[in-house]
């Protein structure tokens, strides 16, 4: 396996009834709207035009919605490369579509950001997504990210960084598994049991687990601002840093 290539993980039963992650990780849907609420306090352009938003990883568009809903000047660009959650995502974000808001895009997050110039996006926002990522190719996108960010603008990402202390994040992943077999047993789906396991393994690999503080080192090393932790709830965390002022 290449550390610096995309992976299509989001298929089949996964992809097609996604919603039932709401089930499994609740706290998924609130760090959504706690993306959209980050983006809602941004300071306006100076100039009255829409700020130029980028998000990846938009899938079914949970998290696109709350960022719509979150302020009118906002013009947006969401990229995702299953073509089974886009399909969902034009049919939840409908409107926004017809009325030029929104634009979706098929690809791969550093391929779409590769074809961005540079100091193009007041914001870049992402939701579960860059945990998703080998570790080679999560560098390779946050690098991108800083480039196409203009001076000062911002990136945010409500993610999955697993707990620093290895023993504390081994029991939180043991407390999660145990809440995949209860919710899916009973609903007498062990195919998505399944899945969601074999993508649990995926997450929780050498190769791509994100852990909370290597990853905020990982953002000073490429240069990133003000890097905050805005919130944190068991693996779940609401980063943000920001490009620096020339
Ligand atoms: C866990 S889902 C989160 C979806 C959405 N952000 C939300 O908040 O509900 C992760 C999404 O990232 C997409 N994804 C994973 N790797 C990707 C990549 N390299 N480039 C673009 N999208 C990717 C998947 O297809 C999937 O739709």
């Amino acid at each position: 396996m290449n550390s610096h290539t995309a992976e299509h993980l989001f298929h089949g039963a996964l992809a097609d009834e996604y919603h039932f992650l709401q089930r499994i990780c609740p706290a998924a849907a609130e760090m959504s709207q706690r993306v959209g609420e980050y983006v809602e306090h941004l300071p306006p352009r100076p100039d009255g035009c829409a700020l130029e938003l980028l998000e990846l990883g938009c899938g079914t568009g949970i998290t696109t919605r709350h960022l719509l809903n979150s302020r009118d000047d906002l013009r947006i660009v969401s990229v995702d490369n299953a073509p089974a959650m886009l399909a969902q995502a034009r049919v939840n974000l409908a409107e926004a579509l017809a009325n030029g808001r929104l634009e979706l895009r098929e690809s791969d997050a550093l391929s779409a950001l590769e074809t961005l110039a540079d100091d193009s996006m007041e914001v870049v926002a992402s939701a579960y997504t860059l945990h998703n990522f080998l570790s080679g190719y999560r560098t390779r996108v946050l690098a991108e990210i800083l480039r196409v960010l203009k001076p000062g603008g911002l990136f945010v990402n409500g993610d999955r960084y697993a707990i620093d202390e290895p023993a504390a994040h081994l029991q939180h992943t043991q407390e999660e598994v145990r809440g995949y077999f209860r919710v899916f047993l009973e609903m007498q789906r062990p195919d998505l049991l399944e899945q969601w396991v074999v993508h649990l393994f995926s997450d929780e690999s050498e190769e791509h687990l994100m852990r909370l503080h290597p990853a905020l080192e990982e953002m000073v090393a490429l240069g990133f601002a003000e890097i905050r932790v805005n919130f944190r709830n068991g693996v779940n965390a609401l980063v943000s840093g920001r490009k620096p002022w020339r």
